[in-house]
């Protein structure tokens, strides 16, 4: 086409399957990273959670319960506990062979339900695999290292290992580790030339009353550490729909900019439905999407 991108690299922007094509079947299985890939996907998100025996296998979260059928199995009754004011079962307190009984659900409301109960959960290593052998890249998200680093599990040495097993310890590896915790970037950043992504939901420039709970780094600062940022969406487009310069200030650090996440049901600023949202976030200069419809999100980009 002819139009004229202003992504860092002039080329048009990736589309990046949210936890696969998490819209039409349930989040972080095989089937919905490979729905993914075959509607263009440029590449896919695993969350990254680890088991008990220190395996990582892709969950959004800790606890199970939303996601997968746990409740149903008798045998894990026993299994659950409260954590964090959560009563749940949670996902270090099981072998990955225990993980491997369970099946996957649909956890947002108003998609469909007729696929749970039928997918197995993935382990990190398998979705590699997967997009090995498709030709896509990754973009896996360390969740809460702080909190698996409490429980005795400490994240990084298991990835350090996966990614030189792979050769995706260098610059130039076709991956991107993303995590909201910027002290686990930096170490991860002392370890491995791999391309790191900077979460942030915040920024103090942006938001006078900051969750305290949330960390928060500065464009400036993430530099050090990080080769791109991913933040949510509204810190890019303000509630008239304006560009609250965001993209600008990254791409004048050297940082792409993949922000989160675009789906139906998820408007923020002028509630703009999905594809206009994706349209103006495209024209600001976004690097890549996150998004829970890859088909949607590759159609549009394709039609600009
Ligand atoms: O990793 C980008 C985006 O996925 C962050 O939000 O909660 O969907 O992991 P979440
Ligand atoms: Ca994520």
């Amino acid at each position: 086409g002819t139009h004229v991108w202003q992504t860092l690299s002039g080329e048009p922007p990736l589309v990046i399957a949210h936890r696969g094509a998490n819209g039409e079947l349930p989040e972080h299985t095989i089937e919905a990273y490979t729905l993914a890939i075959e509607q263009g996907a440029d590449i896919i998100e695993p969350d990254l959670v680890l088991t008990s025996d220190g395996v990582f296998v892709v969950r959004h979260d800790r606890y199970l319960a939303d996601s997968t059928d746990v409740a149903d199995h008798p045998e894990f009754a026993d299994r659950r506990r409260v954590e964090g004011g959560r009563d749940d079962w949670w996902v270090d307190d099981f072998t990955l062979a225990e993980i491997r009984t369970l099946r996957a659900r649909q956890v947002r409301p108003g998609r469909p339900t007729e696929f749970d109960g039928l997918y197995l959960i993935p382990t990190f290593e398998e979705v590699l695999d997967l997009a090995a052998a498709h030709g896509v890249a990754t973009e896996p998200e360390v969740k809460s290292p702080s909190q698996f680093i409490a429980a005795g599990l400490d994240p990084l040495p298991e990835l350090v290992r996966i990614l030189r097993l792979r050769g995706l310890d260098t610059a130039d590896a076709s991956i991107a580790v993303q995590c909201f915790e910027p002290d686990f970037l930096a170490r991860l950043n002392g370890e491995i030339d791999t391309p790191l992504l900077m979460l942030v939901f915040q920024m103090q420039e942006l938001e006078p009353d900051l969750d305290p709970l949330i960390p928060t780094v500065a464009l400036e600062d993430m530099i050090a550490f990080a080769d791109g940022v991913g933040p949510y969406k509204a810190l890019l487009v303000d509630g008239e729909g304006n560009d609250t310069g965001f993209i600008a200030r990254a791409h004048a650090l050297g940082l792409p900019v993949h922000p989160w996440t675009f789906r139906d049901d998820d408007p923020v600023g002028d509630g703009a439905d999905i594809e206009t949202e994706l349209r103006r976030i495209y024209d600001l200069g976004a690097d890549a999407v996150f998004t829970d419809f890859p088909a949607t999100a590759v159609r549009v980009r394709d039609a600009m």
